[in-house]
């Protein structure tokens, strides 16, 4: 996507070759930065400070610390060390795993020698699918969009909500939940987005919103709570929302609140979307409430919040009494039942088994055998 007229990624090899660019995400929405990763260490405290973040750009990151993890030793030992470093990074995003499991399977095999440019070009290749898969997300998604525009019989406007980001910041471009919303705005539908704000880290207020306000999107920021309220009176179309790991079942795993969406919407029947490419897939696992561990980061992020000043300046303030404890669960699973459709990049499918595997029949052959 374009910032300042000027076309990014959220990642890409600098062009030296020996180091990585990313957009330093804990700095938006007021500063726009980028940084170098040079190795092993940087990639992995990039993931788990959430400079970078979102489910595919975290496997897209992993991949590339792979890479730079590489430079002077390409060792078996060094390549595992690699692996359980980044592993160890972030534990919901099954995107993560992916990326790193895909890049031990293709690299194990090589001499040592032809491992870091075979693993540079695994890196590249991972993120120019994610933008394919993603643009192929927003195609689908779009026609749902249209659809909901169709039936408004060319009046008013097409009311989405989403939650968290799950935009091209999320990814290596276009996004996931976001790509249908890029895709239906840019085919000329009226769109307006409620932005859930998503405490604790306020991805939706910092990120989805600062994302859509530089497409030229229509966007009203919420507070988490606003959603159902809004449901109750008509003012949501369509929720759609991205995952951080869907079960085989199609149990979705996403950012906490996420789940309270759902009922939400099931409670006032709006149309509860979510948008996964196939790497965010687990296949391994049905239940998702059981099987996928939830996150909790440091109480900080929720007895803290960090804005501008009037001057201009970035300050964190606390906002919890001094002595209260604080929980930070970081998601929670939306069981399939509450949710609509599964939007992926091969097309829409019910949130069950029987829809992923009417879209991925290939992943039917590896679940049984
Ligand atoms: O903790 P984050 O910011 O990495 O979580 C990301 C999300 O949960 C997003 O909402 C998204 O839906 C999943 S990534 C496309």
């Amino acid at each position: 996507m374009n910032v300042d007229g000027k076309p990014y990624r959220t990642i890409w090899r600098a062009s030296e070759g020996k180091s990585v660019e990313i957009i330093d995400q804990t700095r938006l929405p007021h500063h726009f930065t980028t940084v170098e990763l040079r190795n092993l260490e940087d990639a992995a405290n990039a993931i788990s400070d959430m400079l970078v973040r979102g489910a595919p750009l975290i496997g897209a990151t992993a991949a590339y610390g792979i890479c730079l993890a590489l430079e002077d030793d390409a060792s078996d030992a060094r390549l595992a060390h690699a692996y359980e470093t980044l592993m160890a990074t972030r534990p919901t995003a099954v995107n993560l795993r992916w990326a790193l499991d895909d890049m031990r399977t293709r690299l194990m095999p090589l001499p040592p020698e032809q491992r870091q440019a075979a693993a540079y070009r695994r890196a590249a290749e991972i993120c120019d699918e994610d933008v394919g898969i993603c643009s192929s997300i927003g195609d689908h998604g779009r026609d749902l969009i249209s659809r909901l525009w169709d039936a408004k019989d060319g009046t008013g406007v097409v009311n989405v909500l989403t939650h968290c980001n799950a935009g091209w910041l999320a990814t290596v471009d276009w996004g996931t939940a976001i790509a249908p919303i890029y895709k239906a705005h840019d085919a000329g539908i009226p769109v307006h987005v409620w932005v859930d704000e998503t405490r604790p880290r306020n991805q939706g207020a910092s990120l989805t919103a600062w994302e859509l306000g530089r497409h030229g999107v229509p966007h009203t920021v919420i507070v988490d709570n606003v959603g159902g309220h809004l449901m109750q009176h008509g003012q949501v179309d369509i929720c759609i929302v991205g995952t951080d790991r869907t079960t085989a079942g199609g149990d979705v795993c996403n950012k906490i609140g996420t789940y309270l969406k759902a009922l939400a919407a099931d409670a006032s029947g709006v149309p509860f979307y979510v948008a996964l490419p196939s790497p965010t897939i687990d296949w391994t696992i049905e239940d998702g409430l059981r099987d996928i561990p939830i996150e909790q980061r440091d109480a900080t992020e929720v007895s803290h919040m960090t804005g501008r000043t009037a001057e201009g300046e970035v300050v964190t303030i606390q906002l919890t009494p001094d002595g209260s404890p604080a929980a930070n669960y970081a998601f929670d699973v939306t069981p399939a039942r509450y949710v609509t459709g599964l939007i992926t990049e091969r097309g829409v499918c019910e949130a069950s088994r029987e829809g992923l595997q009417s879209l991925f029949p290939e992943q039917k052959v590896m679940s049984a055998s």
